[in-house]
């Protein structure tokens, strides 16, 4: 039984939005329980309907089940910091982009942006599911080309942990206090301006 807080109850808007955006967070604990193929494959579904330049859709994402033979090597390429709640996960995700137009070869300078879009299309859909879903730079590009065979012309991105929601007390110290408090946001006059750079 989880008892990860409701981030509606840590959360106000400054202005109405909808409901999901609040919801959404990244906490770590997990319960170690597998996540439904189906499900998995509706996470993946909302990914494949973000928007990208020229509908390219040049995300790409390779996972791995916890019970499955590429779970060790998703995990081991996690940093130790990610390892020790990862080891709760249900999936390991990898995002990937292609950083070239198919159609032309010529390089796409919004192949990232696209691959976020997708991103948080996934992590939204998943908070819509109850589900963890939680987005990590640390772990080590290089060796993810490498062990999961990624091509020169494709960037790793993002790792993504997912999994059914566990208990914070189930976390290494340090890790259970940050699962007890949603996050925050800076005001919005910290991050628009009205005409030119002026922060
Ligand atoms: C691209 C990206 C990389 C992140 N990398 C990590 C990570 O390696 N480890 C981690 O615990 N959290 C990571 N996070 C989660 C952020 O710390 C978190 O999104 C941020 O503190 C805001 O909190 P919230 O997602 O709960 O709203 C990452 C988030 C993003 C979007």
């Amino acid at each position: 039984m989880s008892s990860l807080p409701n981030p509606l109850d840590h959360r106000t808007a400054d202005h109405p939005i909808e409901e999901i955006f609040l919801k959404r967070w990244s906490p770590r604990a997990m319960s170690g329980e597998a996540v439904s193929e189906s499900d998995l494959m509706t996470l993946f579904e909302a990914a494949r309907w973000a928007p990208s330049t020229y509908n390219e859709q040049e995300w790409r994402f390779l996972y791995a089940t916890r019970d499955s033979e590429h779970w060790a090597t998703f995990f081991g390429l996690l940093m130790d910091a990610n390892q020790a709640w990862c080891k709760h996960a249900g999936v390991l995700i990898v995002g990937l982009s292609c950083k070239s137009f198919a159609r032309n070869g010529k390089p796409n300078p919004v192949h990232s942006l696209d691959c976020g879009m997708a991103v948080q299309n996934l992590l939204l859909q998943g908070a819509a599911m109850n589900l963890v879903c939680h987005p990590m730079a640390g772990f080590d590009r290089g060796k993810t080309r490498v062990a999961l065979s990624v091509p020169e012309d494709v960037e790793v991105e993002v790792m993504i942990a997912v999994g059914k929601p566990g208990d914070p007390s189930s976390l290494p110290e340090g890790y259970q206090d940050m699962d007890q408090k949603p996050t925050g946001r800076k005001p919005l006059s910290e991050t628009i301006a009205f005409g030119p750079y002026s922060f």
